[in-house]
């Protein structure tokens, strides 16, 4: 497909329940990393059109847990946003909902595709898929609960002989969500395997109207467009790859108004690094060091900067230190080589019964 069609899909505007976004390619979320500090920092690059924060636990945000109040944090550069939330009881999701809606957020998402088994285990994530009937209520009882747009984040199912997305999706327009987003896998897939374009395809076309937001295995301008044209979605959330490469955005929107695609160039990457960073220290002050040391050993690749740079990075201990460090990779960064391998972003490993 050539560049001048896709210019001509793209030029359509995108809406979810009322909310007018600017760009139809959304970043994904990734729990501990795409918090406050990375969606303002990624957002000021241009080109992302809605982020979501981590799962909050309902149970958690009722109670105004400190984990649920960080991760709920938010400022006005940090718009639009969607709140996902998650858990195994439907009267606390309804709740949680409500009291989002009350407290101004914007909007609500519900994690239905979380693996991991501390999830599961309580009857949120991905089990919530295996119970269809269920699933439908629950989201009907959110959606009827709060004016705001509900949406829903799922896998294509449990796993492959339970394929229940595209049946799921069907419901779930008719119960009022206003957007789905489905990750391309299985539950039993974990993050293995390639994402499934043609299951996605499948929920796109079970629905009638909603925009279903197409996840998975996206790192580059032309995987986006390729998870556009063979799955038919509207929109397209992007994880992993916005990690590796949080240029993906600007890149796209390059691409979609047919302008040359440029990279990054190392000043800017270095920029990127102490603005995640003064975000993360602004909302966290010294605890901000230790969100930042989860990053090392990405930021290391991605500048190229020696290991020794890397590692005090890793033991980050204060605001003068970061200025040291930031100062020696100004001018030791291409040190090492600067590619980035998506092993960096940690996913569980073993067999997925044990996650
Ligand atoms: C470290 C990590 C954390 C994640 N946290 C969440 C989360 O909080 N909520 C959610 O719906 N999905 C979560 N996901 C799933 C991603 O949003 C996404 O569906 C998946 O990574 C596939 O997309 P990608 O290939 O673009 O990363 C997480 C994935 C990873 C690797």
């Amino acid at each position: 497909m050539s560049i001048i069609q896709w210019s001509t899909t793209e030029t359509k505007e995108i809406q979810i329940g009322g909310r007018v976004l600017a760009s139809r390619y959304f970043l994904a979320p990734l729990a501990g990393y795409t918090q406050h500090a990375f969606r303002v920092a990624i957002r000021e690059l241009g080109g992302v059109g809605l982020c979501t924060t981590d799962l909050v636990l309902a149970s958690h945000l009722l109670s105004g847990s400190r984990k649920s109040k960080a991760l709920l944090t938010t400022s006005p550069a940090d718009r639009p946003l969607t709140i996902q939330i998650f858990g195994g009881i439907t009267a606390e999701l309804v709740a949680a909902a409500r009291w989002l809606e009350q407290h101004g957020y914007a909007a609500v998402d519900l994690n239905m595709g979380c693996p991991m088994a501390k999830i599961n285990g309580n009857g949120g994530g991905a089990r919530i898929m295996c119970a269809p009937d269920a699933a439908c209520q629950l989201v009907a009882e959110v959606v009827d609960a709060v004016s705001i747009p509900v949406t829903v984040k799922m896998r294509l199912g449990w796993d492959r002989d339970s394929i229940t997305a595209p049946l799921l999706a069907r419901e779930f327009e008719q119960a009022g969500v206003a957007a789905i987003t489905v990750h391309g896998r299985t539950r039993n897939q974990g993050f293995g395997g390639t994402v499934d374009l043609q299951g996605i395809r499948q929920t796109v076309e079970a629905v009638q109207q909603i925009p279903v937001i197409g996840n998975g295995d996206v790192c580059t301008v032309e995987d986006a467009f390729r998870m556009r044209e063979q799955t038919g979605c509207e929109a397209v959330s992007i994880g992993r790859g916005a990690m590796l490469d949080p240029w993906i955005f600007r890149k796209i929107s390059q691409a979609v108004r047919d302008e040359p695609v440029t990279e990054p160039t190392r000043d800017e990457q270095i920029q990127f690094l102490e603005r995640h960073f003064s975000l993360m220290f602004e909302q966290h002050e010294l605890y901000g060091c230790r969100l930042i040391r989860k990053f090392a050993a990405w930021y290391g690749a991605r500048l190229g900067i020696p290991e020794d740079l890397e590692d005090r990075l890793r033991r980050l201990e204060s605001d003068e230190e970061f200025k040291d460090i930031i100062e020696q990779i100004r001018l030791r960064h291409g040190e090492r080589d600067s590619s980035v391998p998506t092993a960096l972003i940690k996913t569980p490993n073993g067999p997925v019964e044990r996650w």
